[in-house]
C-alpha cells in the first residue's frame, strides 16, 4: 500500500465533490428502472448500494434499506451497470469478468471489495462554486439512465473506456480497447446534470434530463436550458473490469473478445442505472457544503468498507453466471 500522501499526490488537485467507492452488491438479472418486476430481466447487471434493491423498487428507498455497501453509510441508492464477459475467441464460451476496486482509495476505504467509484460533483473536481451555482439533491423515488444498449455505432460523450497499463489509465476512449490491457478496462459513465424539476422519470428514463455535457471528463456541464431548468449533482461511475487473466486467451491481432452482457460487442452500447436512495437531506448537506472534500463531507456519515461490504441482498434470479458458459444469462 503507498502511503496517503503519494497517493494524494496521485490525484492532487481534487478538492470538491463528493467520490467513494462502493462494493459489489449483486450481479443479477434484475433492472427495476428499464424492466420494472421482471423477474428475470433480459440481461445481467453488476449492481452496487443499498439492500432495498429489487425487481420492483417504488417511493423512499432511503427509508426502506437497512444497509449498504457504500463507504458513505447514508447513501441506500443503488448504482449499476451491464456485465462485462469474456468471449472466448475460438470456442465462443463466456466467462464473467471480474470487478476490481479502483485505484487509489482514499480515507479508510481499504476493505472495499470489487464495486465501482461514485461521484457526486457541483462543478469539477477543483472547485464546487456553489455560490455561482446552487445544487439541488434528487428527490425520493427519483431514478435515470445513461446510454443505450441498442446504440452501436456513434459514440456519447461522457461513456468512455480506458486501458489500464498497471495503473496507467491512458487516453479516454469511446469503444472498447482492441489491444490487450494488463490492467483491466477501466469504464466510465457520466450522467447529465439538468432536470425538469417535475419527473421522478420519463417513459425513456432519460428525457426527465438534459445532457448539457461537451466534454469528457470531470468538467463542469454548460448551463441548463428552460426545459430543464434544475442544476443537480453530476454522478458519474467508474468500474475497473480486471480482464487481465483472459489476456493469454486474445490472440493478438484478433478483434476485442470481450462484450457487454447483451451480447454487446459494440462499446457503443456502454450504459448505466440510477436509483436515488439517500436518507433524508443527507446528499442535500453533502452537496451544500463548501470545499468538501474527495471522499466525504464532514456532515455525511462514512463506514469502514469492510462493513459496507458484508451487505447483501438474497439471490432473486436464481442462475449460473460466472464459470465457462456456453450461452450469457437471459440470451
Ligand atoms: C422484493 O420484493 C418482493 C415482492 O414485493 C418482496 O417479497 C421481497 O421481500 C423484496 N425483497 C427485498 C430484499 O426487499
Ligand atoms: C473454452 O475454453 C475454455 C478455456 O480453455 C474452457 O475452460 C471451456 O471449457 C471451453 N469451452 C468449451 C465449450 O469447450
Amino acid at each position: 500500500m503507498k502511503s496517503l500522501a503519494t497517493a494524494l499526490a496521485l490525484i492532487a488537485p481534487v478538492q470538491a465533490g463528493l467520490r467513494f467507492p462502493c462494493s459489489t452488491l449483486t450481479f443479477q438479472r434484475l433492472d427495476p428502472v428499464v424492466e420494472p418486476g421482471a423477474l428475470p430481466a433480459a440481461h445481467l447487471h453488476h449492481i452496487v448500494g443499498g439492500n432495498a434493491f429489487n425487481a420492483t423498487m417504488e417511493g423512499d428507498v432511503g427509508e426502506r434499506a437497512t444497509c449498504t455497501t457504500c463507504q458513505m453509510s447514508e447513501d441506500f441508492s443503488n448504482y449499476w451497470t451491464a456485465t462485462l464477459y469474456f468471449k472466448h475467441p475460438t470456442n465462443g464460451s463466456y466467462h464473467r469478468v471480474p470487478v476490481l476496486p479502483v485505484q487509489p482509495l482514499l480515507g479508510g476505504s481499504q476493505g472495499a471489495q470489487g464495486g465501482l467509484t461514485v461521484y457526486y460533483s457541483q462543478f469539477d473536481l477543483s472547485r464546487d462554486n456553489l455560490k455561482q451555482q446552487p445544487i439541488k439533491a434528487f428527490p425520493p423515488g427519483f431514478r435515470m439512465t445513461v446510454g443505450s444498449p441498442t446504440r452501436s455505432s456513434t459514440p456519447q460523450v461522457g461513456l468512455r473506456y480506458q486501458c489500464l497499463q498497471g495503473q496507467n489509465r491512458g487516453r479516454e476512449m469511446p469503444d472498447f480497447p482492441t489491444t490487450p490491457c494488463s490492467g483491466g478496462i477501466f469504464v466510465t459513465q457520466h450522467f447529465p446534470a439538468c432536470w425538469d424539476g417535475k419527473n421522478l422519470d420519463s417513459p425513456d428514463h432519460q428525457s426527465h434530463m438534459y445532457n448539457t455535457i461537451r466534454l469528457d471528463g470531470f468538467t463542469n456541464a454548460p448551463a441548463c436550458p428552460s426545459s430543464h431548468p434544475i442544476r443537480v449533482p453530476q454522478v458519474a461511475y467508474e468500474t475497473v473490469w480486471d480482464t487481465s487473466k483472459f489476456n493469454s486467451m486474445w490472440p493478438s491481432g484478433t478483434p476485442n473478445p470481450f462484450v457487454w452482457s447483451f451480447e454487446g460487442t459494440s462499446g457503443f452500447g456502454n450504459h448505466a442505472d440510477y436509483m436515488f436512495g439517500w436518507k433524508g437531506d443527507s446528499l442535500q448537506r453533502a452537496m451544500d457544503k463548501s470545499e468538501c472534500f474527495y471522499d466525504g463531507c464532514g456532515s455525511i456519515k462514512k463506514q469502514a468498507m469492510n462493513i459496507a461490504s458484508q451487505c447483501t441482498v438474497p439471490e432473486m434470479v436464481k442462475e449460473e453466471t460466472v464459470g465457462w458458459l456456453t450461452k450469457l444469462p437471459g440470451r
